[in-house]
């Protein structure tokens, strides 16, 4: 999707279709000269939130495409989300290839033109995004598509504050762009998408760019480092495991990097504890930890963003076979302690945990890792919120705030020592399970133990990567991306430089 913004007059705007509130709908109809027809719409339509109208013109704009309810007071984030996702459904469904959102003309409390922008622009991508590169295209006579692609690729902001919106634009262009790589890789099936195209799409993306450099470490490699719990995953599967780095330098050289790290398990069957039928298609998605941290990147280095990054994808499939690790293997970490791995189906922190020890030689300023971990995590949080740990309280508080802002929300779990209790192995230093109470945090408190060198923070995204029948949702590309944003005004606070971030609020 391209964003642009739009300046002069709403009346003689090139634009197929001119997205107005409803509450400003009479005039804007008036001063385009179909008051009538506007009144009539407006008197023949439900004046609710999350509803929408349509008048057809003569001329340009050739629609209005009114939305929502009528009110006085500026209205609350929810109402304007809903308001925005209902335009973005009109405007795939009226088939136009573009729409201008006259933001100014929404009165959000307490957001401002860069939050209106964004939460704008990235609902019509998201309404707007298929992933059918699978479905065959019989165009042949008599065959019409049950439902049409979209045709929207061009999507205008109306704004007098021309400044702010431009810089939004240009944030969101580069978020979209990250978010939509994530959701593909997240959505690819596992015979496509194993720890090979992971690497391959990785040099793909990033290979052109001067500013980056791709680095993809394989099991040999891995085995002169010692990462036998990284190891052990892939030992039951033909494909083999792939560390990738992705190092991104927008900042002088020396300069600390931020590293993300991404759990990438292309297809986790449990392994020898074997999932049962129900559900176990849905662990082609086991590596949308991984494919948000590409998509982060990929929003990072298209925006340019004044930091240095390093991107991490653990790459492995967890599959049984007569080679596959068993249950009660005890292998040796990067890191130098024992793990006894009592189930073979908590992999995502077996590769992780030596991805994180790996991660030192950077001198990180923070580390992220991003993981379908646990289903404890869905039963705990659900869909609106991924978990989130840290062994730092203002890297943890920049990640909620981040997310808060973006509409990509996390929620703070403990990391006790009560529940690190619950590792404890008879005969090796851990366990990589701690039972079935509190799950998604013995989880934590696991990798926990392979980042004390630094700030670190964990997102259980496990309920809000993807949902079952809608697929890979992008999350929390957002959230990432948001949070770099204020790592870059953080790092020209004490110097020159311009402010990053996209929004005051
Ligand atoms: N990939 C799963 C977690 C998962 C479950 C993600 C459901 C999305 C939806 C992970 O590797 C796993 O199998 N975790 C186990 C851990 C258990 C064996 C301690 C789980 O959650 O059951
Ligand atoms: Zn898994
Ligand atoms: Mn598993």
């Amino acid at each position: 999707m391209k964003y642009t913004l739009k300046t002069g007059n709403a009346a003689a705007l090139s634009t197929p279709c001119l997205v107005v509130p409803r509450g400003s709908a009479q005039t804007i109809g008036d001063a385009l000269g179909i008051g009538e027809q506007v009144e009539m719409t407006l008197d023949g339509t439900k004046n609710e939130t999350g509803k929408t109208a349509q008048v057809f013109r003569s001329g340009s704009p050739s629609q209005l495409l009114i939305v929502g309810k009528e009110h006085a007071e500026p209205c609350d984030e929810a109402t304007f989300r809903k308001d925005m996702n209902a335009a973005a459904a009109a405007i795939v469904g009226l088939q136009v290839g573009e729409a201008t959102l006259w933001l100014d003309e929404f009165d959000v409390a307490g957001r401002d033109t860069p939050w209106k922008t964004r939460t704008a622009l990235l609902a019509v991508s998201r309404a707007a995004y298929r992933f059918d590169r699978h479905k065959s295209k019989r165009r042949g006579k008599g065959k019409t598509e049950a439902e049409p692609p979209p045709k929207v690729r061009r999507v205008g902001v109306l704004s007098k504050d021309r400044s702010a919106a431009r810089l939004a634009i240009g944030h969101a262009q580069a978020l979209d762009a990250g978010m939509e790589f994530a959701k593909t890789l997240g959505n690819e099936p596992p015979n496509v998408c194993n720890p090979a195209f992971l690497a391959a799409e990785a040099k793909r993306v990033f290979d052109s760019e001067s500013n980056v450099s791709v680095q993809v470490l394989e099991e040999s490699d891995m085995e002169s480092l010692g990462m036998g719990a990284f190891l052990s995953v892939s030992q039951g599967s033909t494909a083999p495991a792939k560390l990738v780095i992705v190092r991104y330098a927008g900042a002088r050289r020396g300069t600390a990097p931020h590293v993300l790290l991404g759990k990438g398990i292309t297809f986790d069957t449990g392994g020898i504890n074997l999932k049962p039928t129900s559900g176990i298609e849905e662990m082609k998605y086991d590596m949308c930890g991984a494919a948000s941290v590409l998509g982060a990147a990929k929003a990072v280095v298209d925006a340019e963003l004044p930091i240095n990054l390093v991107a991490m994808v653990a790459a492995s499939e967890n599959m049984p076979s007569g080679q596959a690790t068993r249950p009660s293997d005890i292998v040796t970490t990067m890191s130098g302690r024992t793990v006894e791995i009592m189930n073979t189906d908590a992999e995502g922190r077996l590769v992780l945990c030596d991805s994180l020890t790996y991660a030192e030689r950077f001198k990180p300023k923070s580390v992220v890792d991003v993981a379908t971990l646990t289903g404890a995590q869905v039963v705990a949080l659900g869909e609106p919120a991924s978990a989130l740990y840290a062994n730092n309280d203002d890297l943890a508080s920049e990640l909620q705030a981040a997310g808060d802002a973006i509409g990509d929300r996390m929620w703070r779990m403990p990391l006790w020592d009560e529940y690190q209790q619950q590792l404890k192995s008879s005969f090796a230093d851990m366990k990589n399970i701690g039972g079935r109470a509190a799950g998604s945090i013995t989880a934590a408190c696991f990798l926990s133990r392979f980042a004390g060198a630094y700030p670190w923070a964990h997102l259980d995204v496990a309920g809000t990567a993807y949902h079952a029948k809608k697929g890979s949702t992008g999350r929390p590309v957002p959230a990432l991306f948001e949070y770099l944003l204020g790592a870059c005004a953080d790092a020209v606070a004490s110097g020159p430089g311009k402010r990053q971030r996209t929004s005051t609020s």
